[in-house]
Formats: C-alpha cells, structure tokens, sequence
C-alpha cells in the first residue's frame, strides 16, 4: 500500500492516538494521553495517512542506553507502533518500519531498540532479540534465604508514599544505571509516567507503595509494587505483591527489600513479572524451584549503522574479525564486509576475505553481550570461514552482567 508518510503536527496528535486505541484494544483515560504527550517527540513520530486520517503510526522516544563497558549512547527507542485493523496486512508497518530507520540513520543514531507485543514481528526489519526478562510467582512458604544470605545491622526499612520518595528513587536509579547494558536515561516525563498512580491507573491491584532500604548515609535501595488483595475460599488472606522494580546499590539492602517484599504480611506470593535474567534472587533462594521462574524476549536491537555501533561498546577479550553482513535490504550500507579491531577501536569497509557471515538480526541480538554467537552457529545462522574467528568475536561480545532495559517503553 503506497500511502503517505510523515510525522504528524500537534493538532494531528488525537488521530495518532485513536490509531493506538484501535490498534492495541486500548482505553487510555485523558491524562495518560497528556502524559504519553509529555514523552514523545513530534519530530519523531511517523503515521501513513490515507487521505486526512492517519491509519497506521510509530514515534521514537530518544534517550541514552547503557553499552557493554559502561558507556551511555544515545539511541532511537521505537514505540507506539500500530496500523488500524481496517487497513492491516497491506504493507504499511513495513512502510513506516522502512522509513523510521532511514530517519534513525539520519539523525545519527547507530542502535534501534524496541519492546515487541508479538516476537514474530520484528527479524523482517533486522532487529535482535538482545535481552530476555524473567517472571517469578514466589510462594511465601518457599521464599526462605539461603543461610549466609547478606545482613546489615545498620539498615533500616522505611514505608513512603511513592510520590515523596522520587528523588530517593531517581538517586538509587542514577547510582546503578551505568551498571547494565540496556538500561536507560529516564527522563523526568519518565518518572511522572512510571509513577503515576490516579484511579485509572490502578486497574485491580491498588495504589503504587514502596519500601526504602536505608542507613544513616542516606537510601540504598527500593521496592516499587502493588498489592492485590484477595481471600481464599475460606475467608483467609491471600494477597498477591506485584513487583514493578527493585533497585539496590549493595547486595545487604537488595536482600532486605526481597525479604520485605516475601515476607508481606497477608500476602501469599509475590510475582515479578519483568527480572534480569541474572538477577541475584536466584542465588538467595534456599529452594530456588519455588521461583517459579519462565522467560520473555525483553529488548529487541537493530544495528542501524554498523561501524558507529561496534566502536561504541567494550568487549569482554581482545578480537580482530572481518564479519560479513551479507544482505541488509532495510538499511543496505549495512552491507558488505567490516574489519573490526577492538584493540585499536576501529570497525572499517574492507574487501579482505571474511572470518565469519552473520545477518544483520544476529549481531543485533549479540550487540547487548546476552546473546553467544556461538549459538546462532550451531541453530546454522552464522558461518565461520576463518577456525576460531567464530570463538573469538563471541567471546568479545558476551558480557557480563546480562542486557535488561528494565521498563518498558
Ligand atoms: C503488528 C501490526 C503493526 C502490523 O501492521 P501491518 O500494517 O498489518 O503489517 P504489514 O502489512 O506491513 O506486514 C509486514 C510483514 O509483517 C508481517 N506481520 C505483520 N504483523 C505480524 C504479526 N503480528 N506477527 C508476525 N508477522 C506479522 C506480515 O505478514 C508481513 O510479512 P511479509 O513481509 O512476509 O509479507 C498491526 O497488526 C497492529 O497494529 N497490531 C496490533 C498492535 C501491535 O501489536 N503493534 C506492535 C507493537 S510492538
């Protein structure tokens, strides 16, 4: 479907957004439409119009993303991404998908990045999936800690209303956020949006609360959650802690938080529904079958342009590899073959013999350090030409701890 293409103007913004309504079976209270307002950009949102009416839309919220080493690069962070079913499977996600990244090229950014509602959707476009999230529903009698799990006699717990604890939030956040790739820049439209907490924001499990994990230093964690309260068939108590994030800076007040939040009273379970796959409650555990853990694709990246991306991130081991993108039909200077010397920092076009051929999906799914390309090897998604070249680039690649965004944008 050949139809036009452009960002929209402010008065075009209800249109964009009944699109979304539409699209995600949706009903978004007149606030949340503002707040949604507050965060996104009109340069940067995209709609295909037929005639006056925008059928089918996307936007980027820019924001830094923390890189493998530390480093923080500004990225292009694809959301609100909808076609309206009366117009839907005639080519116009891949119209806006096409343009949206020749924009991205433009404005200089090298990564995309992106939470997926559907899985299936995003390879065609040549995004990864980079990061996995793990949920947990961790029964209260199986939540004990190992013996030697970490204490600190000079920590304290403290109850806030969430709205007044912020700026202890924002300096916890600040402190760990450079700690992990994938996690991201928060703006202050961010936070407001994160922690908003009306009547329409509550659906069936209550206001926002929090824990603080403090000393007299200052905070050093917090729980961010829900309580859904319920009963069992015989009147007893049998609430639910709905974990939205919990952030620490110390092993001592990350157990404190974990134990307040398992050990709610009138709570039988607490479910945490978007975890690192490396989170250390695994380790806490005595029984860690009670986590009853399951896994999700968390954030999907596109390399957008190749060179700028490698030379951005550390690497875990020294590498020299000539990879080969051998076909990139949505952002072909992609193509070809690239030298990358993560000693000197530098990823430049060369006509040498290639070490290793990848698709463009792959190395956006390893960008992050979860994902070992040693694995697309063996599914035959990668070929090694040069033996050991296949070990080496993975090696550099792979980092600990593993990518996770941590919100959903
Ligand atoms: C997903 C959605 C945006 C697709 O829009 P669309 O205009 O129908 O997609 P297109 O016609 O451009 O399809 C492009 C390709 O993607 C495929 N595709 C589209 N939706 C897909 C899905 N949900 N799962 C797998 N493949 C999908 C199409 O089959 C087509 O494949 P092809 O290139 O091999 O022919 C639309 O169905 C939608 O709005 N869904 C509900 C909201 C949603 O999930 N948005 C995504 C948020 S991350």
């Amino acid at each position: 479907m050949n139809l036009p293409i452009r960002p929209i103007s402010e008065a075009e913004w209800p249109a964009f957004v009944a699109v979304l309504e539409e699209a995600f079976a949706s009903t978004f209270h007149p606030v949340q439409v503002e707040r949604f307002k507050a965060l996104t950009p009109f340069n940067r949102t995209l709609a295909a119009f037929d005639g006056d009416l925008p059928v089918g839309v996307t936007a980027i919220f820019d924001f830094d993303m923390t890189l493998p080493g530390g480093a923080r690069l500004p990225v292009a962070g694809v959301t609100a991404v909808g076609v309206l079913p009366s117009h839907r499977r005639r080519g116009i996600l891949n119209g806006l998908m096409r343009k949206q990244l020749n924009d991205i090229k433009e404005h200089g950014e090298s990564i995309a990045v992106l939470y997926a509602s559907e899985a299936g959707i995003y390879g065609r476009f040549g995004y990864g999936r980079a990061a996995d999230s793990v949920f947990y529903r961790i029964p209260r009698h199986g939540s004990a800690f190992v013996k030697n799990a970490p204490t600190d006699p000079s920590l304290r717990l403290r109850t806030a209303l969430p709205a007044q604890a912020r700026a202890e939030f924002e300096q916890v956040f600040d402190a760990i956020s450079g700690s992990r790739p994938g996690i991201y820049t928060r703006s202050p439209a961010r936070w407001d949006s994160l922690l908003a907490d009306e009547e329409f924001d509550r659906g069936d499990d209550g206001r926002l609360r929090c824990m603080l994990a403090e000393d007299d230093g200052g905070v050093r964690g917090y729980a961010l959650f829900k309580i859904k309260r319920s009963f069992t068939d015989h009147d007893v108590f049998d609430g639910e802690v709905r974990l939205i994030e919990l952030f620490a800076v110390d092993p001592a007040a990350y157990a404190a938080l974990w134990r307040s939040v398992l050990d709610r009273d009138l709570c039988s379970r607490v479910y945490a529904w978007n975890r690192p796959v490396d989170d250390p409650i695994t380790h806490l555990l005595a029984e860690p079958r009670h986590l009853n853990a399951g896994t999700l694709d968390e954030l999907w990246a596109r390399v957008v342009d190749l060179p700028a991306a490698l030379v951005a991130r550390a690497y875990a081991a020294p590498a020299e590899v000539v990879i080969e993108i051998a076909e990139d039909d949505v952002c072909p200077w992609n193509e070809g073959r690239w030298r990358l010397a993560t000693a000197k920092g530098t990823c430049e076009r060369t006509e040498d013999e290639p070490d290793l051929t990848l698709p463009i999906q792959v190395l956006g799914a390893a960008y992050f350090g979860g994902r070992p390309l040693t694995t697309y090897a063996d599914a035959g998604l990668v070929t090694e030409h040069r033996p050991g070249a296949l070990l080496e680039l993975s090696t550099a690649m792979a980092w600990d701890p593993k990518p996770w965004a941590g919100l959903v944008f």
